[in-house]
């Protein structure tokens, strides 16, 4: 009964390269339809409102927020423009007490302008502002924002674990804004980006040939590099740079191509978004680990994978979490040690069988590998749409730079591992020398100082 479980699973869980190409072709389609108008598409396909990315000349002091992975932070940043880059950089880390993710935006805003208050007044003298100048902030706000500029934007909806409704649909920097005056902090938010913007706009900094960032974190997004007069729901004046970096909130991509089991339905009418984001609950951190307890918790229950009693916590939600799956899927000793002491330490089973051990690593295999799959398949969607997944018919060899972020990335190896090799054998031997995946580590936090920079209020002055 388990392995007939364990069966099931795998193959609800398949995903051909067929099946990849037709999720890739989904995701082209949805992109257009995203650009084509407003509500075109799950796809929301948003304009960032930056149409230039990263010079190297960005100079000055500069701070950025950090708001929507699983820690808040707080950077000061000081640009030394051409030659000097990145002089001096320093960072604080803090994570975002759970009660205030599902509290008001009053709380939640009081908190974090007080942790960046507190920041600020560690200042040294190595950090440098010209005198009567403001300190300026460009703020990362990572959940889907309907920008009306650059320095402002509301809400549309909450993702991950945050759920504060009196912020839904108000200017999250107005929002900032004003719990900054009740620090009596006096700092400007000049740029107001996705993670995935900094992160495009960070990676860029180092290498003019990125066009795509993508986050694989608590969450999973997406963000290119757009021509302006490919946005046909754009009606204001084209950008001298002809660009426009489009922020396209993947999560929440769905198409009847994408495999989806029973585990995932379920997981998705208990979450805090039923319907949301479908694409991110089955690629990204939060939820990884929340579909392996699943899948476990049917073992238990109808094929006594732990024995005569089904251990309690497995009904717990989000009790196995993606790192305890990354540590149980790289377990490489030959008696699955480390896979027992986490069934152990996680679910309280005191003995389990190396035969149940393994049936669990293969289900981290099963389950980490259609995330990982996904993703390559999402990534070659935006190559199609940018014309980089071939070879063009002139014979160039442009190449295309991907900054990657976020906790799943970095940390999951076998998770990362997998979607760059679906991603080559996606794009074939030749085309694959041409596309770079880079890890952009904490790219976000630079990129927005580095939008700040191009943003702030005397940015003429510097000219
Ligand atoms: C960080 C970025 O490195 O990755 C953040 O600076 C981003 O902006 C984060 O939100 C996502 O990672 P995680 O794993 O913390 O959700
Ligand atoms: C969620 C958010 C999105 C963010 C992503 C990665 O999908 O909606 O804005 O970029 O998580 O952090």
């Amino acid at each position: 009964r388990v392995s007939a479980i364990l069966k099931e699973t795998e193959d609800q869980c398949a995903t051909p390269i067929q099946k990849l190409r037709q999720v890739a072709d989904a995701m082209h389609v949805e992109m257009h339809a995203g650009l084509a108008s407003e509500g075109g598409s799950k796809l929301k396909m948003i304009l960032s409102y930056v149409d230039n990315l990263p010079t190297g000349n960005e100079k000055g002091l500069f701070y950025a927020l950090d708001l929507g992975g699983t820690n808040f932070r707080v950077l000061r940043v000081q640009l030394g423009g051409k030659e000097g880059r990145v002089a001096k950089q320093e960072f604080t880390e803090v994570s975002i007490p759970p009660n205030l993710m599902v509290g008001t935006s009053y709380e939640l805003f009081d908190y974090i302008a007080a942790e960046l208050a507190k920041f600020v007044a560690t200042e040294g003298d190595e950090f440098q502002l010209p005198v009567g100048r403001q300190r300026e902030l460009g703020f990362t706000f990572s959940f889907p924002v309907k920008q009306t500029s650059i320095s402002s934007g509301s809400l549309i909806k909450w993702t991950k674990g945050f759920n504060i409704e009196d912020a839904v649909g108000r200017d999250v920097v107005a929002e900032l804004t004003e719990a900054m005056e009740r620090q009596n902090l006096d700092m400007r938010v000049v740029a107001l980006v996705n993670d995935t913007i900094g992160t495009l706009a960070g990676g860029r900094y180092y290498d003019p040939d990125v066009a795509v960032a993508v986050i694989l974190g608590t969450g999973t997004n997406a963000a290119y590099v757009e021509r302006a007069n490919a946005i046909p729901k754009w009606h204001g004046l084209l950008p001298k740079s002809g660009e426009m970096v489009i922020n396209m909130e993947w999560g929440n991509f769905r198409s009847s191509h994408l495999p989806v089991t029973e585990y995932d339905h379920a997981l998705d009418s208990e979450s805090l978004n039923p319907g949301e984001q479908i694409f991110e609950k089955i690629i990204s951190g939060m939820y990884l680990g929340d579909i392996l307890r699943r899948v476990l918790l049917k073992m238990a229950e109808e094929a006594a994978l732990f024995g005569d009693t089904v251990p309690a916590n497995l009904s717990i939600p989000f009790v196995l979490r993606t790192p305890d799956m990354s540590a149980i899927h790289h377990d490489t000793s030959s008696d699955l040690r480390i896979v027992g002491s986490k069934l152990k330490d996680i679910l309280g089973v005191t003995t389990t069988s190396l035969k149940t051990r393994k049936v669990v690593v293969e289900l981290c295999e099963i389950v980490a590998s259609r995330g990982a799959r996904l993703s390559a398949a999402g990534i070659l969607g935006i190559l199609k749409k940018l014309g980089r997944d071939t070879i063009s018919s002139s014979g160039t060899k442009e190449r295309t730079v991907i900054a990657m972020d976020g906790g799943l990335f970095e940390h999951y190896t076998k998770f990362s591992d997998c979607l760059e090799k679906t991603l080559k054998e996606l794009l074939g031997e030749e085309v694959a020398e041409h596309v770079v995946i880079v890890h952009a580590n904490d790219g976000s936090g630079i990129g927005a100082s580095l939008l700040a920079a191009s943003h702030s209020q005397y940015v003429e002055l510097e000219e």
